[in-house]
């Protein structure tokens, strides 16, 4: 079991009433900065469990989300059978023809970047004590304890039941808040098709995790060019604790998901949004919609940012299989009992160490 490590690392100057951090993007515009301090380097390298480009047979699924909500009949139930496709074979695709306009993307995606452009001090106000408080800036995983550390910084905002958002730069707030409604739509739209497809009341996931209270949680990941991202790590092997994870990034690519034993680089679609599977999904259907591994790599060339979108039930709902997935074979195996609320914090009180991943506590 890892030990938790209570000597804050070089960088963190402790005893002062916030703990001063070096962001990835301070460190990485840092001058003649040709390799990275030896705290970020981990032992299990991307670059020695390397990533493949999908198989042109076998490759990432496309979903046609205007099908999914085409009033042909004919149109709709193809779009949920690939939906159960691909759910159940890669637990990840890509979303087309979703709605969210091009300009109100765009506009999300400056607006985080503008967030990132204001001055650490600025950023570290916003720097959350708390796995649970309702805006979270920070760099790494949880910079306070890792012991490795993340070439990453990220901001996390609750945005449902209730909005949350910095009140600068001017102007984010109005941003995000679009966006969310937009993408809410989407994730809705979504968990319909997913409900269906199976083979449950349409209304069957709304019903059940009390979708008008559901704890959504809207995060920037910001990767900055690291000089040796061949060392470095974005965000290491984990699965998203929610029931659907909806991400929408620049156009440039880094995140990779587990699919037949490889790393697959999931080459980002102009407009297109990546969806995948939640730990709660898979609980929900008993196995068979599996939450997916994935990862982050970085370049040495431009900074990405991704923007996940993370739904997932009311804080307090118990997530268990639906009755109608449960038959003897299955028997109940995905069943963990804790609230939502519960699980989100227990997933994310890991340390990260040298050789880690974050998907040891997956269900
Ligand atoms: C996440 C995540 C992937 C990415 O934030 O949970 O998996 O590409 N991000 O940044
Ligand atoms: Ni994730």
């Amino acid at each position: 079991m890892d030990t938790v490590s209570l000597v804050a690392p070089p960088h963190l100057e402790a005893g002062t009433p916030q703990l001063k951090i070096t962001s990835a993007k301070a460190l990485a515009e840092s001058s003649n900065l040709t390799s990275i301090p030896s705290n970020y380097a981990f032992t299990t390298l991307t670059s020695g469990d390397p990533a493949v480009h999908a198989d042109l047979d076998d490759s990432i699924p496309v979903i046609d989300f205007s099908l999914l909500s085409s009033s042909n009949p004919d149109q709709r139930s193809k779009a949920v059978f690939d939906l159960a496709k691909a759910c159940q074979d890669w637990g990840v695709f890509m979303l087309i023809n979703h709605g969210v306009p091009e300009g109100q993307m765009k506009a999300t995606v400056d607006a985080l970047r503008g967030f990132f452009d204001l001055t650490e001090e600025e950023k570290n106000e916003f720097q959350g004590k708390h796995v649970l408080d309702p805006i979270r800036y920070g760099t790494s995983f949880k910079a306070s304890v890792d012991k490795v550390f993340l070439w990453r910084d990220f901001l996390k905002m609750t945005v449902h039941p209730k909005f949350h958002c910095p009140p600068k730069p001017e102007g984010l707030s109005k941003v995000l808040a679009e966006y969310c409604g937009e993408v809410q739509k989407v994730a809705r739209e979504l968990l319909k098709g997913i409900s269906e497809s199976l083979g449950l009341e349409p209304g069957y996931i709304h019903k059940t995790m009390d979708m008008d209270s559901s704890l959504q949680i809207l995060a920037a990941n910001l990767y900055p060019p690291c000089p040796q991202p061949e060392l470095a790590m974005g965000l290491p092997s984990h699965s998203d604790y929610g029931l659907l994870t909806i991400l929408m990034q620049n156009d440039i690519g880094g995140l990779q998901v587990h699919h037949g034993g490889k790393w697959v680089k999931v080459d980002p679609i102009p407009n297109a949004l990546v969806v995948n599977n939640g730990d709660q999904l898979e609980i929900m259907s008993n196995g068979r919609y599996k939450s997916v591994l994935h990862r982050a790599a970085v370049n040495n060339k431009a900074t990405r940012i991704s923007i996940p979108f993370n739904t997932g039930p009311s804080s307090d709902t118990v997530v268990v299989p639906a009755e109608q997935l449960v038959d003897g074979e299955h028997n109940q195996a995905t069943n963990i009992l804790m609230t939502y609320k519960d699980y989100m914090e227990f997933k994310q009180s890991r340390v990260l160490d040298k050789g880690s991943s974050l998907n040891q506590v997956k269900i």
